[in-house]
């Protein structure tokens, strides 16, 4: 018997590791590419789902840590630190425990989905809140790690981009190809940097004979690519995308104008919709800043952006359980019955 052994083994001679290497692994990666039924009959498509969600924390962000502890373990550091909306935080906490490590995180007061938080405390992580935004706690925590002994683990740090460029190489390896166009949220950039990182690999080195057009989508209040300018207040309900000076934003720009692609923005109301599609059509429970992909090329087909026949994929970046919140809000209240079969039936419309 034989499990997917995480992608630093699955992928080892493609990153920056030796022999000598303590990996720290939660058997990440190797998540399910889910063909999307609704998806492509609406576009005409082949639409795909590579679901992150199912990612040990719940997240994409495991693809990064595994190798960011792993080299911070290497190096011998004793504690870690990063900013987070909230994902980053619960990965970094995890991993840490893995390694032995202290982990520190800062996050935006008040902005953070709960269960996000509630990974970080389980883990034991040091957490505090930041009178400020997502941004703020990144200059805070590079900061902290310029003049302290801790390693910063955001995606700042390139060891990161090089664990999450491994989503890109997954795809190639199930579909046999690079797929005509990638669909993923942006919200630091540093995924659309990773992903482009890992398909232009692939290419160089034959595996696969195309490279995607790279696609992103930012939440509206936080748009600061789209805009061209830094947003100084941003807001969203799609927390984790809650960012407004991004700090892959060149390398974001730059994935955009290599691929041939675009990065536009989508409304709070286009997410939710593509949120509730995807729960309640394609089976798959996302959190709402994930759903920015497929609203995205839901938007891009209503404007006629998308032809038909060709193969896309969409990252959905984060489980919906993170931020149940918004399933829960505006969905009719469950009814109570006795324990009575004839009465249960009526209820259920059954008779
Ligand atoms: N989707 C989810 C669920 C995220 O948590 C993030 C980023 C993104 C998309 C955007 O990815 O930043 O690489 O462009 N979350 C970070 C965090 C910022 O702190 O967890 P990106």
């Amino acid at each position: 018997t034989h499990q997917w052994r995480g992608i630093i083994e699955e992928y080892r001679d493609r990153l920056p590791v030796s022999d000598s290497t303590p990996v720290v692994t939660l058997r990440e990666g190797g998540t399910p590419l889910v063909p999307a039924q609704v998806l492509s009959e609406r576009t005409g498509c082949e639409v795909h789902l590579k679901v992150e969600g199912a990612n040990p924390t719940g997240s994409f962000k495991d693809r990064g840590m595994t190798m960011a502890i792993t080299r911070a373990k290497e190096e011998g550091a004793q504690a870690v630190i990063c900013a987070s909306t909230g994902n980053t935080s619960a990965s970094a906490a995890a991993y840490a425990v893995r390694a032995g490590m202290v982990c520190a995180v800062l996050v935006p007061t008040g902005k953070i989905a709960l269960g996000k938080m509630g990974q970080a405390l389980v883990h034991g992580a040091k957490i505090l809140q930041v009178d400020g935004n997502f941004d703020d706690c990144l200059t805070l925590a590079r900061g902290l790690s310029d003049n302290y002994p801790v390693a910063l683990v955001n995606s700042v740090n390139p060891v990161r981009i090089e664990g999450q460029k491994t989503a890109a190489f997954e795809i190639v390896d199930m579909l046999g190809d690079a797929p005509d166009i990638h669909v993923l949220p942006v919200g630091n950039a540093g995924n659309i940097t990773a992903y482009w990182k890992g398909y232009t690999e692939y290419a160089a080195d034959g595996v696969a004979t195309r490279k995607p057009r790279m696609w992103g989508f930012q939440a509206s209040g936080s748009a600061p690519i789209v805009r061209g300018e830094v947003v100084k207040d941003p807001s969203t309900i799609a927390t984790a995308i809650r960012i407004g000076n991004p700090a892959s934003w060149q390398y974001a720009l730059a994935a955009r104008d290599e691929s041939g692609g675009f990065i536009d923005e989508v409304t709070d109301r286009e997410i939710l919709r593509a949120y509730r599609l995807l729960a309640s059509q394609e089976g798959v429970f996302v959190e709402p800043a994930s759903a920015a992909s497929v609203a995205g090329l839901l938007k891009a087909a209503e404007q006629g952006k998308v032809d038909p026949g060709q193969r896309i994929v969409c990252t959905v970046t984060g489980n919906g359980l993170k931020d149940p919140d918004w399933a829960v809000a505006g969905a009719p209240q469950p009814v109570t019955v006795p324990v009575d079969s004839a009465a249960a039936a009526e209820r259920l419309g059954l008779v």
